[in-house]
């Protein structure tokens, strides 16, 4: 997810001086002080726009408070699951089962349990932040390589999507695969007092299943994770015409240890990320503020969507790629965000520390205030609301895949401008993991953000086009979904693409053989009941369905059911003019 507000940035972030945050509200709201309690997502909206609900929250500070969390809910078999202080998964991940479950909150387990610098190894609790792990790394000199962007995750979240920056060096991009511990408080029988911390180790087959989770094993109390010595980055972006993108794109990954890409495919621009490790002697103070995750006014947020929905509502799509192109051109003249000292710039390379250039993520972390700035998605707000649908495809079809895309994109660039304002398709490497619910094999992400409607019942302009691309990406080239991310029809049978499922779920009944950490949403994606498909009118303009009647798309509006330009297998809502 990018830059939901760079329209915003243009009219006003480059002439408001920054203003303090105001940090994103409580998600867990309760009717009775802790029992009762409604949760969202940060966004305020699952992809079926439902709320969950739970019988209580609860906010252990300690391994042994968590334990006895875990042992009361166990004992009188009630659902339960592991909440986090800003929910920043898209999917109904974060809620426990029916109504009556548990929310535990990690928002209190969120320490620096030990260091040992020898090892160059840290323990932290769990719903610590990426941010604050960021710090406590550098702090000992040391750093995690390679993480999300965004650092208001939490390590338990992160770990249990599989998040993951960019890069096919070492190890590769995904933070998993630097744990070397974990444990994990999961239910048990009576003679163990009904729950158990399980320590689990490097060597320890189910550290495979506990490293990608989903949150159905249990809570993970502490992680362990390999670090490095600190390092700094040089950092350069530039920009080409896309023609030889397809060639391209996976040679890149080769070239520069942190390369990403991100393509605008209205416009055909490619604008690739030069990020290579320094050592720590070479000078250079950058930091990298990226400006999609900074606090945004207010105002601006507001101005922003107003634009969208205006462009959406009069159809006008040549107003989106005049916008999309204004909004590139500053953002690159405003260099994405970058300084060589956290206040200006003189040029590129953009040299800095580790710390300071691979994550950021300033809106989140702002101070209880007036709305005056936030995140541009903060609920509140009412501002930005979008889709995102980001899905890995491995990289001997790469090639194929951006062709298709091309193809499809030649039969109307215009109709791919709204992408663009939200970075366009950002593209990033991810290495095959060991974990059984991580990547198969070496593989490219591609994730992008568009406009959603706060009406369900609203068709998109040119949605065709990206349902398409949607379908293609899902089922021409069975990618794999982020599992945090995404709308429902990516996880349509979903487990069958994962070769080790069968493990995971062998470990999931050890640890939890009543299901009390499962949910509807859980077994619908593990395939173990039920199906992430909701059927019904208009089901596919929230991707809650691929249609294949017009009732699913908006018939009165003149969106009907129709198969892909390109990928003819398809079935997409487009517009049909009478
Ligand atoms: C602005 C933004 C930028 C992003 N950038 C990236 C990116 O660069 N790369 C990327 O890969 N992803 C990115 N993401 C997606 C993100 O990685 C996932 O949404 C992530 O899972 C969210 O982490 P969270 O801490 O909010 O967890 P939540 O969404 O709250 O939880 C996710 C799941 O983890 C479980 N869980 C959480 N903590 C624990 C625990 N202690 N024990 C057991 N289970 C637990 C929950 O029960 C739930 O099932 C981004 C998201 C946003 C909003
Ligand atoms: C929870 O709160 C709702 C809304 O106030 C109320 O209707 C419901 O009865 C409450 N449930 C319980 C179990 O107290
Ligand atoms: C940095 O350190 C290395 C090894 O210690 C040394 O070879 C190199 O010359 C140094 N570079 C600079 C720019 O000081
Ligand atoms: C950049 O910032 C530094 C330190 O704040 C300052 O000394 C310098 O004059 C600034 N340069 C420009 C071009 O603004």
């Amino acid at each position: 997810m990018h830059i939901p507000t760079l329209r915003t940035l243009v009219l006003f972030c480059l002439v408001v001086p920054p203003l303090i945050a105001s940090p994103p509200p409580d998600l867990v709201q309760c009717v009775d002080g802790t029992s009762n309690c409604t949760m969202s997502n940060a966004y305020g909206a699952f992809p079926d726009r439902s709320t969950c609900h739970g019988s209580q929250v609860v906010y252990p500070s300690s391994e042994e408070e968590l334990l006895r969390v875990v042992a009361r809910a166990a004992a009188s078999k009630t659902k339960m699951k592991a909440v986090t202080r800003f929910s920043h998964s898209i999917p109904k991940l974060a809620c426990p089962g029916g109504s009556d479950g548990i929310l535990i909150s990690t928002q209190n387990l969120n320490r620096v349990v030990s260091v040992d610098t020898t090892r160059m190894q840290i323990t932290i609790e769990s719903g610590m932040t990426l941010k604050d792990l960021i710090e406590a790394a550098a702090e000992a000199n040391l750093a995690l390589p390679y993480a999300p962007y965004w650092y208001g995750l939490t390590i338990g979240g992160l770990l249990s999507t599989g998040a993951h920056g960019s890069s096919l060096w070492g190890k590769g991009s995904a933070v998993h695969e630097y744990v070397i511990g974990m444990r994990v408080v999961t239910p048990a029988c009576a003679a163990q007092t009904f729950a158990v911390i399980r320590a689990l180790g490097i060597g320890d087959p189910d550290l495979d299943a506990a490293k990608v989770s989903l949150g159905v094993l249990g809570v993970i109390s502490q992680v362990t994770l390999q670090l490095q010595p600190m390092f700094k980055r040089s950092i350069t972006f530039s920009t080409r015409d896309d023609t030889d993108l397809a060639e391209q794109a996976v040679n890149f990954a080769y070239q520069h240890e942190f390369a990403d890409i991100a393509w605008n495919p209205g416009h055909g621009k490619v604008v690739y990320r030069l990020d290579d490790r320094m050592p720590v002697n070479v000078s250079g103070e950058g930091v990298y503020n990226f400006i999609g995750f900074r606090p945004t006014a207010t105002a601006a947020i507001l101005a922003n969507r107003l634009a969208e929905e205006v462009f959406e509502a009069a159809r006008n799509a040549n107003g989106k790629c005049l916008d999309s192109q204004v909004i590139t051109s500053t953002v690159s003249l405003a260099w994405y965000g970058l300084t060589n000292n956290g206040r200006n710039i003189t040029g590129y390379p953009v040299i800095g520390y580790q710390n300071k250039m691979q994550a950021s993520g300033g809106c989140a972390f702002g101070r209880e205030d007036l709305l005056l700035t936030a995140c541009p998605w903060d609920p509140r707000i009412k501002g930005s609301f979008f889709h995102q649908t980001a899905v890995s495809i491995p990289l001997e079809r790469v090639k194929e895949f951006i062709l298709d895309l091309q193809k499809l994109r030649d039969l109307n660039p215009k109709a791919l401008c709204g992408l663009e304002l939200y970075d366009g398709i950002l593209m990033r490497y991810v290495k095959a993991s060991s974990a059984y619910l991580g990547k198969h094999s070496d593989m490219i992400d591609f994730d992008i953000t568009y406009y959603r409607s706060r009406n369900p019942a609203t068709p998109r302009l040119y949605e065709d086009f990206i349902e398409e691309i949607e379908q293609i990406a899902l089922f021409k080239y069975n990618g794999l979904p982020h599992w945090g991310k995404n709308r429902n029809i990516a996880f349509n049978g979903v487990i069958k693409k994962y070769l080790k499922s069968r493990d995971f779920l062998r470990v999931k009944d050890r640890y939890d053989p009543d299901g009390l950490f499962s949910s509807e949403w859980s077994d619908q994606i593990l395939g173990l009941a039920g199906s992430v498909i909701v059927l019904k009118e208009r089901c596919a303009l929230e991707g809650l369905c691929i249609c294949s009647e017009d009732l699913h798309c908006a018939p009165d509006k003149g969106y009907y059911c129709r198969p892909g330009k390109v990928y003819t297998d398809a079935r997409v809502c487009m517009r049909v003019s009478s």
